[in-house]
């Protein structure tokens, strides 16, 4: 009879993801054995809080509270990364490489910072270190990026790729909730990261299109460098007035490569046209548009985050290990630089631009408007001045065609000091998603 064949997990972190990844390990561990061929067992679980691990029934004789129990343990094969964070996490993933073992972890934010020297690491010692929970949730988007569309020069990336925005827009959309409101209950639900502001600020949307990047152009954009922003300053009117223009205003990332191999890489709230199927997809749900030069359009949707689409996304990759045996297969660092692809500056960026100016209610304020983007060469596609005062204001919506990011900050920053103008503008921008 063949001996059985075992991976033996050391799992840290058992909150909401690491409580997902115990909690389905253990519900399909028959149907994974006979997938894999193998036993998927967790032998070692980093745990702070006792309370958290009697909860979901871990028993006491796995629990640790010290790193290097998993870290030096030889009877660990694989160390699953779920605490988060850019610290502790990047100390463990190292140790781990280092010792020999095998790394999965869903932590997007230190794979954006670290990620070059954590792929390096994992290269050097020829351990897999795997991500399929860090961009996206439960979408399988690591697995078609690397293996599905590997006969692929990716030409554009266009994602939703974080529930926590979906979702607060989605409530302030449909249900008419406040912000403060909606974002509570995105975190009772388990969809935002610990400190939430990495979500609602854009942050953590732009670490998942630093590791996309990474995947599809070779390269890891420095940090800092990635233009972000996120939805804490979206208001109301204009998620109304996006919909009477016929868009909805989505938290989006971009990531499209031009020509000259320059790539523009952002995440930002923007207006997506009301008939792409983009502008569709809601609530805390993840949706991912990549056109390849061989496959063309693709797309790929589910939901992007809470404890058991994660904990989908992580069991794939401890799948992974477990099907191919103790030495994988040998694949390239991530972000090795191999292409020739270089962050392109975000004033060369071209894009279509939503303008909203609080302004008097007085005739000829249209024009100096309009004469200022015109000396700036910046063309108006449409006008809209909904009816509601502000006190002795009223909005002006202006919806601009295409112009570079350098003219447009430089019109609106000589709009903003006008006299009629009332207070700061607004500005995001309008996808058309060109073929
Ligand atoms: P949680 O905050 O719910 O869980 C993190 C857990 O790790 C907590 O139990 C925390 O303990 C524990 N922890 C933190 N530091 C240490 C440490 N040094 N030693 C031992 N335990 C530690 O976060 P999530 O589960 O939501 O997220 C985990 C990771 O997964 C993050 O990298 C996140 O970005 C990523 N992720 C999360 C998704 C989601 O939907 N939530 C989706 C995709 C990825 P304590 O309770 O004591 O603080
Ligand atoms: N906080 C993240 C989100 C978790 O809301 O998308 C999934 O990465």
């Amino acid at each position: 009879m063949p001996t059985e064949r075992k991976l033996r997990i050391g799992l840290a972190g058992i909150g909401t993801v690491g409580g997902g990844v115990w909690a389905n390990l253990a519900r399909n561990a028959d149907l994974l054995q006979r997938r894999c061929g193998a036993t998927l067992e967790v032998v070692r679980v980093l745990a702070r809080r006792a309370d958290r691990a009697r909860e979901l029934g871990i028993p006491e004789a796995i629990l640790t509270a010290d790193p290097e129990r998993l870290t030096a343990d030889p009877a660990v094969d694989v160390v699953v990364e779920l605490i988060g964070g850019t610290t502790d996490a990047d100390r463990l993933i190292r140790a781990s490489l280092a010792a020999g073992k095998h790394v999965v972890t869903a932590n997007k934010a230190l794979l954006a910072k670290h990620g070059r020297e954590l792929f390096a690491l994992a290269s050097q010692y020829r351990r897999q270190l795997l991500f399929e929970a860090s961009v996206a949730g439960g979408i399988p988007l690591i697995k078609a990026l690397r293996e599905g569309l590997v006969a692929n020069r990716i030409e554009s990336i266009y994602g939703i790729i974080n529930g926590t925005c979906n979702y607060i827009l989605s409530l302030m959309n449909d249900r008419g909730l406040g912000y403060a409101e909606a974002l509570a209950d995105a975190k009772a639900k388990g969809y935002a990261e610990a400190d939430e502001s990495l979500d609602v600020e854009g942050h953590d949307a732009a670490h998942k299109a630093a590791v996309i990047t990474a995947l599809a152009y070779g390269f890891w954009v420095p940090e800092g460098e990635l233009p972000t922003e996120g939805i804490a300053g979206v208001r109301r009117p204009d998620i109304i007035y996006a919909r009477q223009l016929g868009y909805e205003l989505k938290l989006l990332a971009v990531i499209k490569a031009d020509p000259d191999d320059s790539v523009e890489v952002r995440v930002q709230p923007t207006l997506v046209p009301k008939s792409h199927v983009l502008a569709s997809v809601g609530g805390v749900f993840n949706a991912v548009m990549v056109r390849g030069d061989v496959v063309g359009d693709t797309l790929y949707y589910g939901r992007g985050a809470g404890a058991h689409p994660t904990a989908s996304a992580v069991i794939s990759d401890l799948a992974e290990l477990a099907c191919l045996g103790s030495e994988g297969i040998y694949r390239l660092p991530v972000g090795c630089g191999t292409c020739a692809h270089r962050l392109k500056p975000i004033e060369d960026i071209i894009s279509r631009y939503y303008l909203r100016l609080a302004v008097v209610d007085q005739p000829g304020v249209l024009a100096r408007v309009a004469t200022i983007l015109a000396a700036h060469r910046i063309g108006i596609s449409s006008v809209i001045q909904p009816e509601s005062h502000e006190g002795d204001t009223v909005p002006l919506v202006v919806m601009l065609h295409d112009a570079q990011e350098r003219a447009v900050r430089a019109a609106i920053a000589e709009i903003a000091q006008q006299d009629v103008v009332r207070a700061q503008p607004v500005t995001y921008r309008v996808e058309d998603f060109e073929t």
